[in-house]
């Protein structure tokens, strides 16, 4: 018989006690990207751009797993559900929560924010690199510091009209908006890794991080 997917379906079921490398170097791969690029990098300079790019290729990476990933790797066993995600909160609360094949419907939400989110930095990243490599952007930040303008003449070659102006703009807005977002959802989801752990009474980190596939 086929093995039931949805975590109504499944639960009571602990969730992994390691989860599957993919998850594990694509979760921190994105979160140091994030981290590096909203507090230290310089906005739009080589290594903000490299890291972006990297961040790009990580999510990618995530989204193929969790259609061809081991099943609770799988969009299928988290799906976005708002209602579970409130009965879950309820339960928080009363201090007995169900368990979860993989992410309870809080955290899925959570999950769903932070792609959407970084998927709305990436995409005005690159229009406001125009889709240049990071090799591109180092290769013409070098020609400038080396007293090269003509990269930076080329692209602005032609008058750029309002509306592009405009365009730039919202983009860099939009940009900065949602990387601070990001942060925020950070925040507010490490505290919930600590609040959920301390609620199903086991360590959610250690699968994340190493795990102990003793358990
Ligand atoms: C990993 C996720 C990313 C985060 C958290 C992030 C964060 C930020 C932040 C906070 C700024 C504003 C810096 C400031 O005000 O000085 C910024 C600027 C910038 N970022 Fe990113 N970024 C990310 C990814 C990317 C990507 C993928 C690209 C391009 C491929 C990119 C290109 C730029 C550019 C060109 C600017 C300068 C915008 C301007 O002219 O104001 N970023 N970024
Ligand atoms: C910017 C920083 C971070 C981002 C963007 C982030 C994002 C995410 C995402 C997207 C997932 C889902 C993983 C997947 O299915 O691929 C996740 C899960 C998880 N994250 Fe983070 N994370 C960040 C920082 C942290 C930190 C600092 C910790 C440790 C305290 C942590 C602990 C966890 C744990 C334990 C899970 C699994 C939760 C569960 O068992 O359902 N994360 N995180």
């Amino acid at each position: 018989m086929a093995a039931p997917r949805t975590p109504a379906a499944t639960a009571p079921i602990a969730p992994p006690s390691l989860w599957d490398p993919v998850v594990r170097l694509t979760h921190w791969g994105i979160a140091v990207a994030i981290l590096c690029n909203a507090l230290l990098t310089k906005g739009g300079g080589v290594t903000h751009v490299y890291l972006g790019w990297l961040a790009m290729t990580l999510l990618l990476m995530r989204l193929v797993w969790g259609v061809l990933g081991p099943i609770e790797a799988r969009f299928s066993a988290f799906p976005p559900n708002p209602v579970a995600a409130l009965r879950h909160m309820g339960q928080l609360l009363s201090g007995r929560v169900d368990h979860y094949p993989s992410h309870n419907p809080a955290g899925a939400l959570m999950v769903y924010a932070f792609w959407v989110t970084l998927a709305t930095v990436i995409a005005t990243g690159l229009y406001l690199t125009g889709g240049a490599t990071p090799m591109q952007v180092a290769a013409d930040q070098a020609a400038v510091a080396s007293g090269d303008w003509s990269a930076l003449i080329k692209e602005s070659d032609g008058e750029s009209s309002d509306e592009d102006k405009g365009l730039r703009h919202t983009a860099e807005e939009v940009h900065d908006v949602a990387a601070n977002l990001l942060l925020f959802l950070a925040a507010l989801h490490v505290a919930g890794v600590f609040v959920e752990s301390r609620a199903m009474r086991r360590n959610l980190v250690k699968p994340m991080v190493l795990g102990d596939r003793r358990k």
